[in-house]
């Protein structure tokens, strides 16, 4: 049994194939945690809380206090004397905080329940996943609070979220509702999350914990570049392949906390959800709010034990689109070739050449609708501007698809330019404070899309045109943040739902979209990847990584991302050099062994590449589709970290029957007079013997270099057994800045 609950004990043990998590009860009905590791096979003890320092309040009322600033609540509230990082934050009819929960009732069923408005994990096979339903309830709130736990079994996942629902007569006002709390003992625990900002999302940065909190979040309305809805929790000698690793990721796309709260027990609080901050739900007699899901897991075997316990659950119970498991289109997108500035027979010319290069797929990026010529106008006009595309949107689709290709298309539904028909007559369509001057990104304002006229009025307009012709891909971009957060069709007691409001519109949008669009690919992007999370993965499959498309800045946006999420989930391009963004010169077969991890296109002109590169292109295109389905459906390995020894970066896949794998190293600095490098594989089969060929190179072969570089083919042609591959090592020879391989390894 994946859930048990033994009524004598009052213990809650969730099993799956390889952890165990245990919750009990105390006589006066707190829930709290008492472990979450590897798997116990029995049941535990009657009496497994750590021995109370100060017993529970039905045993001493007079110190309650000291009691609660020790149990370790599994869902912790505010405002009792529990002064750790809550859970839960309601607000009565009086105006005072506070709130008590105590177990009510709890039940398990087969399968795993959709939230409602949010997106969520599936079973697929109902009868594989358990879920736990715990319903505490607080009688001086009449608040009724319902804690799930689904549990998946073969991926060693366990996901969370939480049900509210008003049962007094009188409306509560929730300012805070986080999805899981989860407390433990500290075992010198360090902090892993992922930082960034705008063209450098996701580094991975570990730090010891101290006392107090340590804080991951966001509140600029997307889950955001800076900090992501991820924290992991790992025992100081973890590796990617030792100790002990506790990982959470949130599903959700918008203001998010993550806290871990050491005490001055020395005991951690770990708890996540939507971030408190400016949130302020009103929560009227018999109505419900739900808390987003969080995904756990536990690895006792390092990193990478729990990169592939979220990469397996992803991919078969969060993404539903139909390309999941499929070969997607090789792309060509004009926008760093042309952006605004195009018209119909130079986005065909570009199209057309992409198809001499074996490309699938245009995709016509910003620039093709209202007055569009720059960024400070049109957004919200989602009508063809046929001064450009002449002769409208659908003549200029049937000639790509009469190439062969397919059609993709960029919007930006959730934003506004002043200068915008929209705007015009709908000002108070957007957020901002009244009587204040609203802070512009990149010149345009948020649309209220918490509004269902707004998100009508914007998808109508969208589908007119996309119903209007044949659309096989959706980018859709969100390019700033989200400030002055005043709506003006919300009353003042409901200002602090907005942010929240506003990315259950997106959901409803994007759900919208799929729904009347079924066959759709669909990618999100935000001013590159600044809204990369598992709930955006609900809808697209695919999630634009970064708009920084230099090689080696991508080794480590790339990495974090990874950890996290199954690496074709990551959009990454090919793009011209020097590099936009940071001007670097990398070799054009190292640009695409590393965009060939994700989901593979190409972003220039191509007329603009020196003809030894495009003379590169169709093999290029034959790699990926050779090695797409490997990326997507195995498991992904990470054996190296340019940000760890500076030196190279390196990481490969092995399929789930481990016939073949796929090894990328790249040489960010090259080290003089060097030998080769030992990289020990993982994943393989130990008797199988394995032939190893080089499938790309950007080795130069010259006089510059040695004569063992000039055989480096014939280096390669070579037999060995898994054991030896994983031990010894495969030997990988000295190369120079920037000079990459890409390497086949087949029984
Ligand atoms: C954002 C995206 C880019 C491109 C532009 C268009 O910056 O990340 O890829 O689509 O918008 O305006």
């Amino acid at each position: 049994m994946a859930i048990t609950y033994n009524s004598q004990s009052r213990i809650f043990k969730l099993d799956t194939d390889h952890t165990t998590y245990l919750m009990g009860l105390t006589s006066e009905g707190y829930l709290g945690h008492i472990y979450y590791g590897p798997r116990m096979e029995h049941e535990a003890g009657t009496a497994p809380f750590r021995l109370p320092e100060f017993p529970s309040p039905s045993m001493l009322r007079r110190e309650k206090i000291a009691f609660l600033a020790g149990f370790p609540f599994e869902y912790p509230t505010a405002g009792v004397g529990d002064y750790r990082e809550s859970c839960l934050d309601v607000v009565g009819k009086d105006g005072a905080p506070g709130v008590e929960l105590f177990f009510d009732s709890c039940s398990i069923e087969d399968g795993k329940p959709a939230l409602e408005g949010l997106p969520a994990s599936f079973a697929g096979d109902e009868t594989a996943v358990k879920t736990l339903k715990i319903v505490l309830k607080d009688p001086v709130l009449g608040l009724r609070v319902t804690l799930l736990y689904s549990v998946f079994p073969a991926e060693d996942v366990i996901t969370r979220s939480v049900l509210l629902e008003n049962e007094s007569p009188d409306a509560l006002h929730v300012r805070r509702v986080l999805s899981m709390g989860m407390d433990m003992d500290n075992r010198d625990f360090e902090m892993m999350g992922l930082f960034g900002c705008w063209a450098r999302e996701r580094h991975p940065e570990r730090i010891s914990l101290h006392h107090g909190k340590q804080v991951l979040s966001s509140q600029r309305g997307v889950s955001s570049p800076q900090e992501s809805p991820f924290m992991a929790i790992l025992t100081p000698e973890a590796t990617q392949t030792q100790g002990e690793v506790y990982g959470m990721s949130l599903v959700y796309s918008g203001n998010f906390e993550a806290c871990a709260d050491v005490s001055m027990y020395d005991s951690v609080r770990l708890v996540m959800g939507i971030n408190p901050e400016n949130f302020d739900w009103l929560l009227t007699p018999g109505s419900t709010f739900t808390a987003p899901e969080v995904v756990m897991t536990y690895s006792g075997s390092g990193l990478d034990r729990m990169t592939l316990s979220f990469h397996h659950f992803f991919r078969d119970h969060l993404i539903r689109n139909p390309y999941r498991g499929k070969l997607r289109p090789v792309l060509i997108n004009n926008w760093e070739g042309t952006t605004f500035h195009f018209d119909e027979e130079k986005l065909y010319q570009i199209a057309k050449d992409a198809h001499g290069f074996g490309m699938d797929m245009f995709v016509m990026d910003d620039g093709w609708f209202g007055l569009r010529n720059d960024d400070d106008h049109g957004l919200g006009d989602w009508e063809v501007n046929e001064n450009k595309l002449h002769g409208g949107l659908d003549a200029l689709v049937r000639r790509v698809k009469a190439l062969g290709m397919k059609f993709g298309i960029w919007i930006e539904p959730e934003m506004v330019n002043e200068d915008s028909d929209l705007y015009r007559a709908h000002p108070d369509w957007a957020i901002r404070l009244n009587g204040r001057d609203p802070s512009r990104g990149r010149n345009q304002l948020v649309l209220d899309v918490s509004r269902k006229e707004v998100r009508d009025h914007i998808m109508d307009q969208i589908l007119k045109v996309f119903h209007g012709t044949s659309i096989d891909y959706v980018k859709w971009d969100m390019n700033r943040y989200l400030s002055d957060l005043e709506s003006s069709s919300l009353p003042a007691d409901r200002q602090g739902e907005l942010s929240h409001r506003f990315v259950l519109g997106v959901y409803a949008m994007q759900q919208r979209l799929l729904d009347e669009m079924p066959g759709l690919l669909f990618e999100n992007c935000s001013s590159g990847g600044a809204r990369f999370d598992a709930g955006m993965l609900f809808y697209s499959p695919q999630i634009w990584t970064s708009d920084d498309t230099d090689a080696i800045e991508r080794l480590k946006i790339q990495e974090g991302t990874a950890m996290v999420f199954p690496i074709t989930t990551m959009g990454a391009h090919v793009s011209l050099c020097p590099n936009d963004q940071v001007g670097r010169t990398t070799p054009f077969e190292t640009r695409a062994n590393v965009a060939l991890a994700g989901t593979f296109g190409y972003e220039l002109v191509l007329s603009d590449l020196p003809d030894d590169e495009r003379a590169l292109i169709r093999k290029q295109i034959e790699h990926y589709h050779q090695f797409h389905m490997l990326n997507e459906e195995g498991d992904y390995y990470r054996l190296n970290s340019w940000s760890g020894d500076r030196l190279y970066d390196c990481w490969m896949v092995a399929s789930p029957d481990k016939k073949e794998a796929l090894v990328t190293y790249v040489q960010v600095l090259g080290r003089p007079n060097w030998r080769s490098t030992a990289i020990r594989l993982k994943g393989l089969d130990p008797d199988q013997l394995y032939t190893i060929r080089l499938v790309s190179g950007s080795v130069k072969k010259g006089p510059q270099h040695s004569s063992a570089d000039q055989d480096m083919d014939k280096l390669f042609q070579t037999e060995c057994r898994g054991d030896e591959l994983m031990n010894i090592g495969l030997y990988i020879p000295a190369l120079k800045d920037f000079e990459s391989l890409l390497i086949h390894v087949y029984a």
